[in-house]
């Protein structure tokens, strides 16, 4: 029942661990309504010990939150319909800062992550709240990213040599990833559709700003982007297989640290589909 969900803080800007809730397909509407508002408020919620989870099952539940979509281009997990699966061994290492398939113009707005094999020690994940980054911004800059436009690609940044990643698994997930290329263009700054907040959207996937050479725009993404992943605005996560985290794709960064070697570490990933960002413009 609702009275035995307890949602506490995680950090100061960002992050909340719900306990109480068994995460399934048949949660009444007032239970997911609380998570739904918990990751609105706390843009990411984690949950312990959901080891009672499979694929089916984490599918099952995300339909709760809204309409599953598949990876543009990685081929899903098989014998499920959405998973996207990020194994270490096979270059599933996501360690740079981005929002989830921005090089999309309808991009997810919500991702639903299990870990399923864990390191001893090391893999976290860390989290940053892009609308406090978009309020830590001073006016000039604020004024200035209003208005800016970015390219997102999913064929750009990928080229970038990855610890513990050979060769070999680097050319091979390169190529599944662009297997289709995609480009769009989206607002710097997005208003967020359900609370109104700004958001800077920002992220690996961005290639260039529109009108800028990509010699200013590499100095001025950095420039923002560094807002973004200031630890002020961010929360880490120590995972252990079970564990589940929900981000507001909408109003989020995220970095897998790859800090674990040959270690293993699995996680799987449903993402829920979204809108196109509408910049402050309308
Ligand atoms: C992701 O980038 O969606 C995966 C994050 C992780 O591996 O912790």
């Amino acid at each position: 029942t609702k009275a035995d969900i307890v949602i506490k803080k995680l950090a100061g800007r960002i992050g909340a661990e719900i306990s109480g809730i068994k995460l399934t397909a048949n949660l009444d509407e007032s239970t997911v309504q609380s998570i739904r508002d918990a990751i609105l408020k706390y843009k990411v919620v984690f949950f312990r010990n959901q080891q009672h989870l499979d694929d089916k099952e984490q599918e099952a539940f995300a339909k709760l939150l809204g309409k599953p979509v598949a990876h543009p281009t990685v081929p899903i997990k098989d014998g499920s319909n959405y998973l996207l699966e990020l194994d270490s061994n096979h270059g599933g290492r996501a360690n740079s800062w981005h929002t989830d398939v921005t090089f999309v113009d309808a991009y997810p707005q919500a991702s639903i992550l299990r870990a399923v094999v864990i390191p001893e020690a090391g893999g976290d994940t860390v989290w940053a709240n892009t609308a406090a980054a978009y309020n830590s911004l001073p006016e000039e800059l604020r004024n200035l990213a209003d208005k800016l436009w970015a390219v997102h690609t999913n064929d750009f940044d990928y080229a970038k040599k990855r610890d513990n990643v050979s060769t070999e698994q680097e050319a091979e997930s390169r190529k599944v990833f662009t297997s289709t290329v995609y480009e769009t263009e989206h607002p710097v700054v997005h208003v967020h559709p359900e609370t109104g907040e700004r958001n800077l959207l920002l992220g690996h996937f961005v290639k260039q700003f529109v009108g800028l050479s990509s010699f200013d725009s590499t100095h001025l993404f950095s420039v923002l982007q560094n807002y973004v992943t200031q630890l002020e605005n961010t929360v880490r996560w120590h995972w252990n297989a079970g564990d589940v985290a929900i981000w507001d794709n909408r109003a989020t960064q995220h970095y897998a640290i790859n800090d674990y070697g040959d270690a293993h570490r699995v996680v799987r990933r449903i993402t829920i589909d979204g809108d196109v960002p509408v910049s402050v413009d309308g």
